[in-house]
């Protein structure tokens, strides 16, 4: 039998380079922040470049490494570059977040087309386009990797009328990453998802309009009590992302307090 690798090496990411998408607030600042936490110097992408700039500066007053990068996950091009900065500058990658999305809440019987394609643009395509530039880079280094998607409950199980546009997306993502799984798994590299629950953010907060009721209102509904917090999901995807891990491969962790088992 193998010599038990101590605690502290299973979860270090030190050495490692780290991108996550949208990872200018919410739950993609999170993840990027418990990364770099964990030592891995990372590429903080978001589509505003100014949050960027600033989760990508507070790692590095914390002492961490970090690169904002700006970029929209549905541009194929943007992505590149994104994927070749992380490379160039950081020295390669080792560890992805899929993370950023959008979810205009809107019901189906007066939804524009152009919302409908750019729920899709982002959320799925977005996820494609990065999984396919990061696992080439990933190949070519021959040093594995894991990918992390960040789905959602809703690509299980709808969590409220007028995300039907997201569901598709999610439920797209949640396929996706199992097929990719099994292509990548011959390159060492693993591809999993985590779905959160609700999660305080500042886009869930703008969802409501500024209104607690609609929070309020699914809080009741969750077993645990209260709203996720985005370092609920940190934590959820730092497991799928590190060794500690190692024999998950197109699973998906759902994270929730509870609020499916209702
Ligand atoms: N908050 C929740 O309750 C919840 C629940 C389930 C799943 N999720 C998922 O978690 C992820 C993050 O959600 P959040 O609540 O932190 O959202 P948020 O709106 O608070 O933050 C999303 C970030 O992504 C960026 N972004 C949006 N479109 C982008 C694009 N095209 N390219 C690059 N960056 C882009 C935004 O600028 C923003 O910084 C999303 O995929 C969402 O679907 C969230």
């Amino acid at each position: 039998m193998a010599d038990r690798i101590p605690l502290p090496d299973l979860i270090s990411l030190k050495g490692k380079v780290a991108l996550v998408t949208g990872s200018g607030r919410g739950i993609g600042r999170a993840i990027a922040l418990r990364l770099a936490d964990a030592g891995a110097a990372v590429a903080v992408s978001d589509m505003e470049a100014a949050t960027a700039e600033s989760v990508a500066a507070e790692i590095r007053d914390g002492g961490g490494t970090a690169l904002a990068v700006a970029a929209d996950v549905s541009d194929e091009a943007a992505v590149k570059s994104m994927v070749r900065a992380c490379v160039d500058e950081l020295g390669g990658l080792d560890v992805v977040a899929n993370n950023a999305g959008i979810f205009p809440p809107c019901p189906v019987l007066g939804m524009e087309t152009a919302m409908f394609d750019r729920v899709i643009a982002v959320n799925l395509r977005g996820v494609f386009l990065c999984t396919r530039e990061a696992a080439a880079a990933m190949v070519d280094q021959g040093r594995g990797g894991t990918i992390v998607n960040v789905t959602s409950i809703d690509a299980l199980h709808p969590s409220m009328v007028g995300l039907a546009h997201y569901d598709a997306s999610k439920h797209g993502v949640w396929g996706f990453t199992k097929n990719v799984a099994l292509e990548l798994a011959p390159h060492g590299i693993r591809v999993n998802a985590v779905a959160p629950g609700g999660v305080l953010t500042p886009g869930v907060e703008e969802m409501g309009g500024g209104s607690s009721d609609a929070v309020a209102a699914f809080s009741a509904r969750i077993p645990e009590g209260r709203m996720g917090d985005p370092d609920d999901i940190a934590r959820a995807v730092l497991f799928l992302a590190s060794d500690l891990s190692t024999y998950v491969t197109g699973a998906q962790l759902v994270v929730d307090g509870g609020v499916l088992l209702t």
